[in-house]
């Protein structure tokens, strides 16, 4: 199996059903069912919101550093099975604040869980962009005493009417930290929004990206400065982005000559990890070996951090 880097990679997107009823069981936590198979049964998603209120539904069951320790070690051990040596995971710190777990509780289970893996991986701190710039601003400063637990900040959740541009503040203090930047934009939201990640933000990396295709010249300045795009397709063809895996536009994107990744996002609810959605590009989208090289090759190009064993 190729070896790669995944760089889009939710960990609360990783709860399957199975750890769901589990969590809840041993929280004492009620759910409306405690049948794996009918949670997952739920997941026919007709956008990005849609999709979004189950997450953060099922997100009640985590509760403990114990129980982001195994979400995160099962995690691990589904990537390197699909031979991911390498892994940048977003968390959402205010989705569990807002429900009263710490951030101690957080930071302490899934860098646990990290320190414990024979996975390179690192941890990227999502700000939930619904919630409002002062609501990430204080986050930050929450989490500034785990500095040294994450490499970066990024930008999720419902996108569009929450552009970029508000958020220049939090993006400006993460820099003066030394924080790396990456933004959700161009998934729902349009070309202008991954112009607002580039210019207001200074992002990076760009997570999805793949409407940033509408403006010729936003693909001539993502080529240029070699920014990658991280592209989750069986992610885009579940929230209906695109209506099919067989429309979906990276082969273009690859054709432009942009940085593009490919990524799972939030496997437990799309159907699939990573070499799963490389398996689907190549079956069901039909690109080749050489174009799933390239785009391997492009993932550790365009990590954060030095892989020692790239295997490239
Ligand atoms: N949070 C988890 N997955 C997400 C996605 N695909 N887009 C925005 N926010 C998210
Ligand atoms: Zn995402």
């Amino acid at each position: 199996m190729r070896p790669k880097a995944e760089l889009h990679l939710h960990i609360e997107g990783t709860l399957e059903p199975e750890l769901v009823v589990e969590l809840a069981r041993r929280n004492g936590i009620d759910l409306p069912t405690f049948d794996a198979e009918a949670i997952r049964a739920r997941y026919d998603f007709a956008d990005l919101q849609s999709f979004l209120d189950i997450y953060y539904e099922n997100m009640a069951v985590l509760r403990t550093d114990r129980d982001f320790y195994d979400l995160a070690t099962a995690y691990l051990a589904r990537a390197r099975a699909q031979g991911v040596r390498h892994a940048e995971i977003f968390f959402d710190p205010q989705a569990h604040l807002s429900r009263g777990v710490s951030l101690e509780a957080v930071f302490g289970g899934l860098s646990a869980a990290l320190k414990d893996s024979d996975v390179s991986a690192a941890l990227i701190m999502c700000f939930l962009r619904d919630q409002g710039a002062a609501e990430a601003e204080e986050v930050l400063r929450a989490a500034l005493p785990y500095r040294e637990h994450f490499i970066g900040v990024g930008l999720d959740s419902a996108e569009v009417g929450h552009p970029p541009a508000l958020f220049r503040r939090v993006f400006d203090m993460a820099a003066a930290e030394g924080l790396r930047r990456v933004a959700h934009a161009g998934e729902e939201g349009g070309p202008d929004y991954v112009w607002e990640a580039l210019d207001v933000l200074k992002v990076e990396r760009v997570d999805h990206g793949i409407r940033a295709m509408e403006d010729p010249s936003l693909v001539a300045r993502l080529r240029e400065e070699r920014i990658p795009l991280t592209v989750c397709p069986l992610s885009n063809v579940r929230l209906r982005t695109v209506p099919s895996l067989r429309d979906h536009i990276l082969p273009a994107m690859l054709d432009e000559g942009l940085l593009v990744t490919v990524n799972s996002d939030d496997p437990a609810y799309f159907g699939g990890y990573v070499e799963d959605n490389y398996q689907a590009l190549r079956d069901e989208l039909g690109m080749t070996d050489a174009q799933l090289d390239q785009i391997a090759r492009n993932s550790f190009t365009a990590s954060f951090v030095e892989v020692p064993s790239a295997g490239q």
